[in-house]
């Protein structure tokens, strides 16, 4: 599974970049407001940061404009991934910029039908969002598993499902069991993910008894 980032803080992206298990990062507009900070040049310096895909949004919601801020974002950075929301704009959106050769991140997907439209429309990332399904009384991984089961029905189908709008290290484990390609993850829930106490209290065990024995390795 692929790990991707889901912030727009640049500190916090150079630090889950340093552990070596980052992948990419995602962006919305509510992060980019969060930042205080101008998009394109932000979204620039992550792609500096990150050797992977790095998602940024359009902000248009009719087709023309959306495709010419989609091409104003990729040109940004090689690793830029446009994203647009599933709409009939979007989707138009993502098949025009797709056809170019340009990487898209179909967001704010809550069913499977709509998965199948981007896959469709050639998207290269589908972006369920688990957390805000959990929030209205439904289950967001058995979305996950249901796009993962209709996209493996079509051998030639590209598109990965980006498991988003994850809230807890539960469901990084979930998404996974169940084929997500990739999650993209809250920096403090990244972190989260290294923790057990049997981990901590087995390492203190360890590092006692080795003082005992007076060596060293260097
Ligand atoms: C995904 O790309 C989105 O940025 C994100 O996962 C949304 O998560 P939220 O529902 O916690 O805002």
């Amino acid at each position: 599974m692929e790990f991707f980032v889901d912030t727009a803080d640049i500190n916090e992206i150079k630090r889950i970049n340093d552990l070596g298990i980052l992948d990419g990062v995602t962006t919305n507009p509510s992060l980019i407001a969060k930042s205080n900070k101008n998009f394109k040049k932000l979204i620039k310096e992550i792609c500096k940061t990150v050797n992977g895909p790095v998602s940024a949004e359009v902000t248009a919601t009719k087709f023309s404009e959306m495709y010419k801020e989609g091409i104003e974002l990729s040109k940004i950075a090689k690793n830029v991934v446009v994203k647009v929301p599933l709409t009939k704009d979007g989707i138009k959106t993502c098949k025009k910029l797709s056809k170019k050769r340009i990487g898209v991140n179909v967001t704010l997907c809550f069913s499977p039908n709509q998965a199948i439209l981007a896959a469709k429309a050639g998207a290269k990332f589908i972006s369920p969002f688990i957390g805000r399904l959990d929030d209205i009384g439904k289950n967001g991984i058995d979305l996950i598993a249901d796009i993962k089961k209709i996209y493996s029905n079509y051998e030639n189908l590209k598109t990965k499902i980006l498991a988003a709008s994850i809230r807890t290290t539960k469901h990084i484990t979930e998404a996974a069991m169940v084929g997500a390609d990739v999650a993209t993850v809250p920096p403090k829930l990244l972190e989260e993910m290294f923790n057990h106490p049997l981990t901590t209290k087995g390492l203190k065990i360890f590092l006692d008894d080795w003082k005992k024995t007076k060596q060293k390795i260097l």
